[in-house]
């Protein structure tokens, strides 16, 4: 739980969007234009955030198992998938309009049946669909009408065949897909929160039907843990909420939220559901096709039941950046585990004299094989070292006019402000010993 009071920790989360904007992570789509609501651009420094959650999560569900692969299909689908996956029958938020001020809230939301913002009266609620709608091809009709996918989760489902026998997997076993999913939200809110265009990290895990309850518990445990095992974040910070039955989307018989303490309070991060074969079966029904696993261990056939583990990337990268924000009197850090810091390692000539600048820049290239780098020559040491810890790298190396005659450098610890002089020679290995051993600087040289 946090210490922090509720003002405190709103603050905080406007002075991260406005770190976020000043340094290169985050900012609003089509400024130059005034901005799209609800729309936000990765910057240099976000962008590398970002392949870092996505490479992590894919390492972690694809690369380190053999009992899960992954797809990349496309954003544009067949428009009978989301008939059959109930997205146009049950996909949608009901919302109401007020007669005065012609503002739109969603009903579910409202406390009273009177306008929030100016107390005019409302209409009755109407039901509005989240899924954004275009047309294929130059003819805009019902025939051509498709939809941008509102989870990357249904396109698993009507590959499952192929992927089980391209790939010779066996039930129990999963198929991961990374990728953008859109939502027409009415409301959106906190930053990247929610948005209309977002990137989902999704596993679907098939089972057999009377082994759901044993995977549901274990992909609980196992995707609770990823955050704190893989991405550092605070376990306080971090807790599952099971879903009351009133709350449960319309094809799942079970579902937990990871969700994170927030500024705004506790809010899902990702949920784990158990989707029974609704899905599949559903699709075997629209499609008139057989969908059937053929277990020849046992000898049975079925459908197979699914568990789901659906993520936000978005979610997690402000997850991340909330998690590590830490103001100090003297300083604002990003304590960013190292395996997600968009940079690692800062390299820099203490003074911009052409013998520290070219033994700083092979420094920073002989680097740059093993670490994600940066190299900087402007500004004081002082004020370097300060734009490092702002961005969250963990490591900085300052080459000084000693480093000429002892092949050393100065080895600088973001969390702690401790430094180590290291040799060029032993600089790699003894980054990667600072990474992982708690106690490197408390040792002695
Ligand atoms: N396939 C299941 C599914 O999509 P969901 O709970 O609707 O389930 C899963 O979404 C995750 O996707 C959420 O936990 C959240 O991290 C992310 N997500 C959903 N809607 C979002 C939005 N409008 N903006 C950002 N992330 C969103």
């Amino acid at each position: 739980m946090s210490e922090k009071s509720d003002v405190q920790q709103k603050l905080e989360l406007s002075e991260l969007v406005s770190l976020c904007k000043r340094r290169g992570f985050i900012f609003q789509s089509s400024e130059l234009y005034g901005g799209l609501n609800s729309c936000w651009d990765y910057g240099p420094l976000g962008v590398e955030l970002k392949r870092r959650v996505k490479d992590i999560w894919w390492r972690d569900t694809v690369q380190f198992r053999n009992d899960v692969v992954g797809i990349d299909a496309s954003i544009l689908m067949h428009p009978r998938v989301w008939e059959a996956s109930g997205h146009v029958e049950s996909f949608h938020d009901p919302m109401v309009d007020c007669k005065e001020c012609k503002g739109r809230f969603r009903a579910d939301h409202l406390e009273g049946d009177k306008c929030p913002e100016c107390g005019g009266e409302l209409t009755e609620p109407r039901d509005f669909n989240l899924m954004f709608k275009t047309h294929v091809g130059a003819v805009a009709d019902d025939a051509s009408a498709v939809y941008l996918r509102p989870e990357t989760a249904q396109a698993i489902f009507v590959d499952f065949e192929q992927v089980m026998t391209c790939s010779r997997l066996r039930i129990p076993c999963g198929i991961a897909q990374i990728g953008k999913s859109f939502r027409n939200e009415v409301t959106t809110r906190y930053f990247i929160f929610r948005s209309r265009e977002f990137e989902q990290m999704e596993l679907e895990f098939f089972v057999a039907p009377d082994d759901e309850e044993r995977w549901f518990e274990y992909w609980l445990d196992q995707r609770l843990n990823w955050y704190t095992s893989s991405l550092g974040i605070k376990k306080g910070s971090l807790r599952l909420r099971p879903h009351e039955k009133t709350e449960l989307a319309h094809y799942a018989k079970g579902c937990s939220d990871v969700e994170f303490l927030f500024p705004f309070g506790w809010s899902e991060l990702e949920g784990i559901a158990n989707r029974t074969n609704f899905d599949l079966s559903q699709h075997a029904k629209f499609s008139g096709k057989k969908i059937e696993y053929f277990d020849d261990l046992s000898g049975q056939k079925f459908v197979p039941s699914v568990i789901e583990s659906s993520a936000g990337v978005d979610r997690t990268i402000l997850t991340i950046l909330m998690d590590a924000y830490d103001v100090e009197p003297e300083r604002t850090v990003l304590r960013f585990h190292p395996d997600v810091a968009p940079i690692q390692v800062a390299v820099f000539p203490l003074m911009k004299k052409p013998e520290l600048v070219e033994v700083a820049t092979k420094l920073e290239k002989d680097l740059r094989k093993q670490f994600r780098t940066f190299y900087d020559v402007t500004g004081n040491i002082g004020r370097r070292y300060r734009r490092q810890d702002e961005i969250g790298t963990p490591y900085c190396v300052t080459i000084d006019y000693d480093s000429l005659n002892d092949h050393s450098a100065t080895l600088r610890d973001r969390d702690s402000m401790k430094q180590k002089r290291v040799s060029f020679d032993q600089m790699i290995a003894a980054i990667g010993e600072a990474q992982s051993n708690p106690d490197f600087w408390s040792q002695s040289q």
